[in-house]
């Protein structure tokens, strides 16, 4: 019997007994998915929200009032595994109020052996944890726990998650913007990173199985794809690997707007800076993250770049699309990095002219091989060049910003500001516009006057006609 096949049955056993409990209680048994981490993650608790509703379960709002409450967990530094530990450390009195509440872990902190062990030792109250390549073992988990409440640990990095999960329905949370995975794992070993070790060898999803989800997606209305991988541009499910596959979502007829993350420098070449320029519906953002701009670190790194061919590569993007946005990553505090090294990464800031840089201090991860890196920086020298890179990185975003004073731009309307009183929107490069306008408009394109900028954000004024 093939895995999807047990999926499905797990899936109707554990439906007929939520019906059970509905005759019994007069009320559905609810489930809440806690995310933490990247967009991978985000994607992936979309599955696990369509397996949770698929079982019978409905939407709790919050962990209170859940019977079934799954954790999907980050593992990229270790300031997120102790945020993740303390709050699921609070479940355990919602736990003691519902003795058959069911709290599942997964995610990348449960691929850890060491993390696996934590749980099983210090968090009585976690019934069972799936690591990322499991989630289809979600109902079989769920099942054998209402059957006899023993704690379940699955792990198995070797199980094919993307056919195992190819087809099962998705909560999206959204209804404007959509992630479309493409791949699964990594294979790039950058020496700092815990990623490989959690989410295994990259697989490509089928190109035709993406295709029909693209188009699924843009029929039902969603304005913005957003094709996801921790490499796109190593995706191999069709011949022509990644550019091909996105002039294919390119071709698909609707008004909509493709984006896609994440991109290493090292894969990212002239091929797919010339689909960016074919393809009118390729949003002008492309996140490409530098890392350092130490030769040395970055060799350190396991990168496979030096910083003249990163700014090289940034180059080349902007001959192809002027209008790009670019935004990057980049780690302070390597094991070892020196003023020096520091200098250079600032320097490699202030010449790329990034809209906006995500900027992280430098998290151990145990069984990399920067870990074994001797490390004597001091904690407060590693804070000093931190604050000074966003300082640095603060001036330029502000600059980009106030330049797109009084220009029009096409914006995505995607929400309304967390105040209430306005829009949120996007431009092509992605900024963050609150524009003062009607919510019908949620979920269209429209023209907008930029009004004023700052750091982070625009203020903007719809002009002409809008149109739904
Ligand atoms: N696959 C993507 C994203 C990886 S995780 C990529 O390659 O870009 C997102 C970011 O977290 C990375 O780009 C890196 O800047 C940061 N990061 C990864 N491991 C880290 C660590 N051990 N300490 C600090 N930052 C880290
Ligand atoms: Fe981590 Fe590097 Fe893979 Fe990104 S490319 S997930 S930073 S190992
Ligand atoms: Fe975190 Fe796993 Fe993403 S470690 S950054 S959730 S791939």
């Amino acid at each position: 019997m093939s895995e999807i096949t047990d999926t499905a049955r797990y899936i109707d056993l554990v439906r007929e007994d939520n019906e059970r409990f509905f005759r019994a209680e007069g009320r559905r048994r609810r489930y809440y998915v806690d995310t933490y981490g990247c967009q991978q993650n985000e994607s992936d608790s979309e599955i696990l929200r369509g397996l949770a509703e698929s079982m019978g379960y409905e939407p709790a709002s919050d962990t209170q009032e859940a019977d079934l409450i799954v954790v999907n967990t980050c593992a990229v530094r270790e300031h997120a595994e102790m945020r993740t530990l303390g709050n699921v450390g609070a479940m355990s009195h919602i736990k003691k109020k519902n003795p058959d509440l069911l709290i599942v872990m997964t995610g990348c902190m449960m691929s850890e052996a060491h993390m696996r062990e934590k749980i099983k030792k210090s968090f009585p109250y976690v019934s069972g944890t799936l690591d990322t390549n499991s989630h289809a073992r979600l109902p079989e988990l769920v099942w054998s726990f209402l059957g006899d409440r023993k704690r379940r640990y699955y792990y198995d990095e070797n199980r094919d998650v993307l056919a195992e999960t190819e087809g099962l329905p998705r909560v999206r949370t959204n209804g404007v913007k959509a992630w479309l995975p493409i791949m699964k794992g990594c294979n790039n070993f950058c020496s700092y990173c815990i990623v490989p070790y959690v989410r295994g060898r990259e697989m490509s999803r089928d190109a035709g199985a993406v295709l029909r989800e693209a188009r699924e997606l843009v029929e039902s209305g969603e304005k913005e794809i957003t094709l996801l991988g921790q490499n796109v541009n190593s995706y191999r499910g069709i011949e022509g690997g990644f550019p091909a596959l996105l002039r294919l979502v390119n071709a698909i007829p609707g008004e909509f707007r493709i984006r896609f993350m994440t991109s290493h420098p090292k894969d990212a070449g002239e091929e797919l800076f010339r689909a960016m320029a074919d393809c009118e519906k390729i949003a002008g953002n492309l996140h490409l993250p530098f890392q350092s701009g130490s030769d040395r670190i970055l060799r350190e790194m396991n990168r496979g770049y030096t910083a003249a061919g990163y700014l090289e590569k940034l180059r080349l993007a902007r001959a192809y699309r002027p209008d790009l946005d670019i935004t990057s990553d980049v780690i302070v505090g390597f094991p070892g990095e020196t003023e020096e090294d520091y200098l250079a990464t600032e320097a490699l800031v202030r010449e790329a002219g990034f809209l906006s840089l995500f900027t992280f201090i430098y998290s151990r991860r145990e069984g990399t091989r920067a870990a074994r890196i001797p490390d004597d920086t001091p904690e407060e020298v590693i804070k000093d060049r931190f604050q000074r890179l966003l300082r640095t990185q603060d001036a330029i975003s502000r600059e980009k910003n106030e330049a797109m004073v009084s220009k029009t731009v096409r914006v995505l309307y995607d929400g309304v500001t967390r105040e209430g009183d306005a829009l949120t929107a996007r431009t092509p490069g992605n900024r963050l516009v609150s524009v003062k306008a009607d919510p019908s408009l949620v979920g269209s394109f429209g023209d907008v006057r930029i009004t004023s900028a700052s750091t982070w954000s625009l203020t903007g004024e719809p002009v002409g006609t809008e149109e739904h």
